[in-house]
């Protein structure tokens, strides 16, 4: 089987010669560093191996949890934000027929996402859609004390308890948490919830690949091993033993930091197929949360082609040029669909006949890497063979590699988040939590000025 591939050719045209060979020790120290595990944050590597080393019995374990709660429940409702949400659901829309949700003759219940917001009329109508629905939930929170997540939990227990009984409730409520700590922790053993344990080396955006992720894809249908193992041939084809320029994830790792160095402080991850939108969602914590510290990280951004090229095609085509775009190709949908022949030709498309929808596609994306490349835009491209659990699997590792790669050749520790807790902190005071009491004092006083 043949791997993803990366084509760089479009960005190395932007910078001076020799930019690879420049950059080349500098991405394996990095990465070595990974690898021996000396770098900035390395309490938090264990994301590094779990391809090749997740013991078959967890992929088993969760298997059954998943036909568990797919026997018992129409709907799966997870709860959970960051990096205790996004991979699942990149995954799970990356597979999933476009109109699954709209039909009545589903084979597998339909997986929804709660506790990534507060917005009162998400979580509403969430509910107002469960009642009479046979649900179930997974609780996902690696510190157990998220408030998006608790909020929303507490509602869905309550409503999973009234409509279905506690006995049942206990059944078809799983949690995937910390092993000792945290609410959800405490929770689940008082309950007696069936529960998964998220590594404590592994950060919550680094965790698609635990049962963080897998327990929602298994749940929505999908095969976790394929998965795992299009993963594990990714871990195996970006190994530090393999060289730089054979190596994807190395060289994405030095492409954008020539890049960046050069003034290019925007990357937008560009798909030209909706389905990878959440991947997209996905791709920007990673990258955000990892590199964005310190006054320094590339900024990045997401874009739905064809779609957006009608909104935001504008400025990248024509706008500051700090930017460079990473574009996720996918070189055959599962789909055939041919434009048929029309004998009035009013819209003028008979030109297209007997074409694919994809060959439009496809020249719609070369098109725009052309007019992008002319317009000062340098090019990367990921050229994936199909949308499936296993490319899905090797995309998956081959951007947390060269996520952790990347930060490491920046100079910052990828794998902390110090600044998300300043909202949190605020959020708490202006709330009155109990033990924030100074910070209550301290903020009424800012807003009363
Ligand atoms: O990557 C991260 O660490 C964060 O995005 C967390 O996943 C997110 O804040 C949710 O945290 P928790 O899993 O503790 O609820």
């Amino acid at each position: 089987m043949k791997n993803l591939s990366l084509n760089v050719e479009n960005a190395l045209s932007f910078l001076p010669k020799g930019t690879l060979d420049k950059w080349a020790p500098a991405v394996a120290k990095a990465h070595a560093s990974l690898e021996d595990g000396s770098c900035a944050g390395n309490d938090f590597l264990g994301w590094l191996h779990l391809p090749s080393s997740t013991p078959e019995a967890l992929l088993s374990e969760i298997e059954q949890t998943a036909a568990v709660l797919r026997q018992n429940c129409d709907t799966v409702v997870v709860a959970g934000i960051g990096g205790s949400y996004l991979g699942a659901r990149a995954v799970i829309e990356a597979l999933s027929d476009s109109f699954d949700w709209l039909k009545t003759d589903r084979k597998n219940p339909a997986v929804l996402f709660a506790g990534n917001n507060i917005g009162e009329d998400y979580l509403y109508e969430l509910c107002e859609y469960l009642k009479g629905r046979r649900f179930g939930v997974i609780n996902i929170s690696k510190s157990g004390t998220t408030t998006e997540t608790a909020l929303a939990f507490r509602l869905l227990k309550k409503q999973c308890e009234e409509q279905r009984g506690v006995e049942t409730a206990r059944k078809v409520i799983v949690a995937v948490t910390d092993a000792r700590k945290g609410a959800a922790r405490v929770m689940a053993d008082k309950e007696g919830y069936k529960s998964f344990i998220i590594p404590d080396n592994v950060g919550g955006r680094f965790s698609v690949l635990t049962p963080v992720g897998l327990l929602p894809v298994a749940c929505a249908g999908f095969d976790i091993r394929q998965l795992m193992a299009g993963a594990a041939d990714m871990e195996k084809a970006c190994a530090l033993s393999v060289p730089m320029e054979e190596n994807p994830a190395c060289l994405y790792a030095a492409v954008r930091n020539a890049l960046y160095n050069d003034g290019k402080k925007i990357e937008i991850l560009v798909n030209f197929q909706p389905k990878l939108h959440y991947m997209n969602e996905w791709w920007k914590q990673l990258y955000g949360e990892s590199e964005g510290k310190d006054g320094k990280g590339i900024f990045p951004a997401a874009v739905d082609f064809t779609t957006d090229l009608h909104s935001m095609g504008q400025w990248i085509q024509e706008g500051e040029r700090t930017i460079f775009e990473t574009v996720v190709s996918v070189e055959t949908p599962a789909h055939e669909m041919y434009f048929p022949h029309d004998d009035e030709n009013l819209d003028g498309l008979n030109f297209l006949e007997g074409k694919r929808v994809d060959e439009v596609n496809k020249m719609a994306e070369l098109g725009t890497q052309l007019a992008h490349v002319d317009g000062g835009v340098p090019n990367l491209r990921i050229s994936v063979p199909e949308l499936n659990e296993y490319y899905l699997g090797q995309l998956i590792y081959f951007f947390e590699l060269g996520c952790g790669i990347s930060g490491n050749v920046l100079g910052v520790n990828a794998f902390n988040q110090p600044g998300v807790e300043a909202y949190k902190k605020n959020m708490f005071a202006l709330l009155g939590k109990p033990g924030y009491e100074e910070e209550t004092q301290k903020m009424q006083a800012r807003l009363a000025k």
